[in-house]
């Protein structure tokens, strides 16, 4: 009989507590507990969030194994993200996943975040072969990543300021939504019409800026309130649909230039901003028309999830890359 390698993951960057359990690179449970709290401060609040992991971890932890039908003495390994995000957040993982290792005695397996949602697209098929291309769009960031094989790639395009979810986020406190606004301002867009033009900022290489369309658009607004007070209310599906039409083709342009450059036809989408439909469209289109093969993660793999840290322990597991007692988190964890 074969021994099976059972591996227990947790993700705690942000403002979701997830874990998921993995054996032999399948997926057997994946659960998240959201906190709802921060959407009446507008965002996250990090040490509210840290508070709310310390309450959710266990629970969250038990269902689980629980879900999976496994028990902590089978577990071969348990792993953490380790980075970015922040730190009174990750503390909490971390901390959890040494003490889980210590007392179980088994090894410990670190995870980037952000190569884990590039990972995510292997938990189910189809997957993409290497090389390939992964824009990666999500609160706290934007890259084009090159990946060479699973635990081989180098971001080659990033964002000089705001993130792309940054900037549905901060448009949506603009136009008075609910945070998080990107999936409001998806919803919205799709009843509009994006009539109102904004500007599409000119960066060198690969990289990307949406700082200047968060000033555009609060002039916008600005000068068009000025004109007519309910300016927002009469007109908020097509300024949605205006803004997102924006922030894809800026996306999009870059993916495009990237695929030139590189010669790879393989292209992937990934992140929390990956679940924006009109995206998901954009990428549709340009594949058909670039002849690209196309993949884009379950709607549950895209934001925040422990299945993505599972899937990348998975292979670090293969290779041996366990971590000591002594590791700490890395609120600014760059690969
Ligand atoms: O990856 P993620 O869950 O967390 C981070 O690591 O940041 O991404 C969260 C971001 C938020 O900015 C949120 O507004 C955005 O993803 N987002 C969306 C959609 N769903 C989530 N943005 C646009 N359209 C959506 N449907
Ligand atoms: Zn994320």
């Amino acid at each position: 009989m074969t021994t099976k390698t059972t591996i227990l993951a947790i993700e705690s960057s942000c403002d979701d507590t997830s874990a998921a359990v993995i054996r032999d690179g399948e997926i057997l449970s994946n659960r998240v507990a959201t906190q709802e709290m921060h959407r009446q401060y507008g965002g996250v609040v990090p040490e509210v969030a840290s508070r709310a992991h310390q309450v959710s971890i266990v629970p969250v932890v038990d269902t689980a194994l629980k879900e999976a039908g496994v028990s902590k003495n089978e577990l071969s390994a348990v792993a953490f993200t380790r980075g970015p995000g922040l730190m009174g957040s990750l503390l909490v993982g971390v901390s959890f996943a040494k003490a889980m290792a210590l007392s179980l005695e088994i090894p410990m397996i670190e995870v980037n975040h952000m190569q884990a949602h590039v990972l995510a697209h292997f938990i189910d098929a189809p997957r993409p072969a290497f090389p390939f291309l992964c824009l990666t769009v999500s609160g706290g960031h934007t890259q084009i990543v090159r990946i060479n094989a699973p635990l081989d790639m180098q971001v080659i395009g990033t964002t000089l300021d705001d993130a792309a979810g940054e900037a549905f986020d901060k448009t949506g406190k603009l136009l008075g939504l609910d945070y998080p606004a990107g999936p409001i301002i998806d919803k919205l867009a799709r009843e509009g019409e994006a009539r109102f033009d904004f500007p599409e900022p000119n960066i060198p290489e690969l990289d990307f800026s949406f700082s200047g369309l968060k000033t555009s658009i609060f002039y916008f607004l600005k000068r068009n309130k000025k004109r007519e007070p309910d300016f927002i209310d009469n007109n908020i599906n097509d300024i949605c649909a205006s803004v997102q039409t924006r922030i894809i083709s800026i996306l999009m342009n870059k993916l495009l230039k990237a695929a030139k450059q590189t010669g790879i036809q393989e292209i992937a989408i990934a992140g929390g901003v990956s679940a924006n439909s009109g995206l998901r469209a954009a990428l549709e289109s340009y594949g058909k028309q670039h002849k690209w093969n196309t993949y884009i993660p379950k709607f549950e793999y895209c934001t925040d999830n422990a299945a993505m840290i599972a899937m990348t322990a998975h292979f670090k597991y293969q290779d041996q890359q366990f971590v000591g007692q002594d590791i700490t988190p890395l609120a600014r964890y760059k690969f």
